[in-house]
């Protein structure tokens, strides 16, 4: 399994409900690295999508403690609300031909990270006011297997990380 998240220096990756800033380069690389993949996320992280609508070219799994929101969702054929991991077995065996990433926040990175074996991070060389958090992968057993040149969005440095299990 995969995560893929966009953080800051101090692993914050939200505030309010929202990113913490959006870059397009980065927003390009989420899209074509999970393109036609299984897609996991919380609730929130649904709703923090335009219109809250789910991704296009994904399978969308949201985890969700209200079922019920899955009636706001008829006209769409690629979204799941679960509320267990059994649940999500399940979705994951019917779509094993896809590779399944973790999207966020951070409710659902602390809940799987553990199952991850590869994380693709794009890393912010800043400190922004967070309230939502990604877990620290090296105390998760992770180590870096890849990282870009450092890259600049409007005076902001950042490079695109990969972690891995070894
Ligand atoms: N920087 C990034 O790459 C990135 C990526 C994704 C998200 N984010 C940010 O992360 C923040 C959201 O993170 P968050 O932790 O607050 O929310 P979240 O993980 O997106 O969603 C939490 C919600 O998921 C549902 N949920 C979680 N675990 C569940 C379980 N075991 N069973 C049933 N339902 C479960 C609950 O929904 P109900 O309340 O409906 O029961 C819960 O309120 C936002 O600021 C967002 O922008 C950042």
């Amino acid at each position: 399994m995969y995560a893929i998240a966009c953080i800051d220096k101090n692993y914050g990756i939200g505030k309010n409900g929202n990113l913490l800033i959006s870059i397009p380069d980065d927003m390009r690389f989420f899209r074509e690295t999970t393109k036609d993949s299984v897609v996991i996320m919380g609730r929130k992280t649904l709703f923090s999508f335009k219109n809250k609508e789910p991704l296009k070219n994904r399978i969308n799994v949201v985890f969700t403690h209200n079922l019920e929101l899955k009636n706001n969702y008829k006209n769409f054929d690629n979204i799941y609300f679960i509320s267990n991991k059994s649940e999500l077995n399940d979705i994951l065996l019917k779509y094993s031909d896809k590779k399944a990433f973790i999207i966020g926040g951070e409710k659902i990175y602390n809940d799987f990270i553990d199952l991850c074996d590869t994380v693709y991070i794009t890393r912010i060389d800043k400190e922004f006011d967070a309230d939502s958090y990604f877990p620290n992968l090296l105390e998760h057993g992770f180590k870096i297997t890849f990282s870009s040149e450092t890259k600049i969005y409007e005076n902001i440095n950042y490079k695109f990380i990969t972690y891995q299990k070894i």
